[in-house]
């Protein structure tokens, strides 16, 4: 019998969330961070590919919504150079490449697997699953090309971290197929905007099932691991 490979946990790079994490995440996974519009998704996964360029290892961003040159100057802001997290645009800006419809999703998976034979990704993001949904017309269509991304992702060994956009408490479907689901949440006391984290669901290790309160600083995300957030959040 072949023995069971062990459960290995890569840091996150962001300060506060390996300890909610007991370490980190499980390597080689795909995992859901959900949140309503500015929640800060894009940096929380951008920060997490940083982590591997620091590394030395390779990343790789999937963009289906905001181009890729925005992107970077917005991460530039946190003093990431994100020049060598390799980008695979499908955004609508990118426009249609000759002979081949870049807004097919069946485009996006061909892509993905030659780039992935390509490089050897460790880290990847993919913002997000609600473009995704969009541009596929049939709900079930919709989850059968979310399992098959997944898939491909956890067979090119990849620890992946899937936006997806939130504007109420309804589980997603795509919160059922990943292994973790991260949230982020947001609310406003007294004219000032509050941010939390919360882990949902993380298999195969015990987590911190406090939300805990987060800001955006100028180095990106920092979580306060020891505070209790004291709003309600949904
Ligand atoms: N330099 C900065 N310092 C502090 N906060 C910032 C900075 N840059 C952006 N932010 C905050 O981060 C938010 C955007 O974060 P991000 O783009 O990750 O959100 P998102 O959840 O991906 O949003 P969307 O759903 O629109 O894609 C801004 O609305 C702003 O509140
Ligand atoms: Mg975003």
């Amino acid at each position: 019998m072949e023995p069971i490979p062990e459960l290995r946990k890569i840091r996150t790079g962001i300060p506060g969330l390996d300890k909610m994490l007991k370490g980190g995440l499980i390597e080689g996974r795909p995992y859901l961070i959900s949140g309503g519009p500015g929640a800060g998704k894009s940096i929380f996964v951008m920060q997490f590919l940083m982590q591997s360029i620091r590394k030395g290892e390779e990343a790789l961003y999937i963009t289906l919504e905001e181009p890729y040159d925005e992107i970077r100057q917005n991460m530039a802001q946190f003093g990431w150079d994100t020049r060598q997290v390799r980008i695979l645009d499908v955004s609508p800006e990118a426009g249609t490449k000759e002979g081949s419809d870049m807004f097919s999703l069946s485009y996006l998976e061909e892509e993905l697997v030659q780039e992935l034979r390509r490089h050897p990704h460790k880290r990847v993001g993919l913002d997000s699953t609600s473009t995704l949904r969009m541009l596929e017309d049939h709900p079930t269509g919709g989850r059968r090309r979310i399992l098959s991304i997944m898939k491909i992702l956890t067979e090119a060994r990849c620890t992946s971290l899937i936006i997806c956009e939130t504007n109420d408490n309804s589980p997603s479907m795509e919160g059922f197929l990943a292994r973790g689901v991260i949230k982020l949440y947001t609310t406003t006391t007294a004219g000032e905007k509050i941010r939390a984290i919360g882990i949902e669901k993380m298999r195969g290790t015990s987590f911190d099932e406090h939300i805990r309160p987060f800001t955006i600083t100028d180095q990106g995300i920092v979580i306060a691991a020891d505070e209790i957030a004291f709003e309600t959040f949904k």
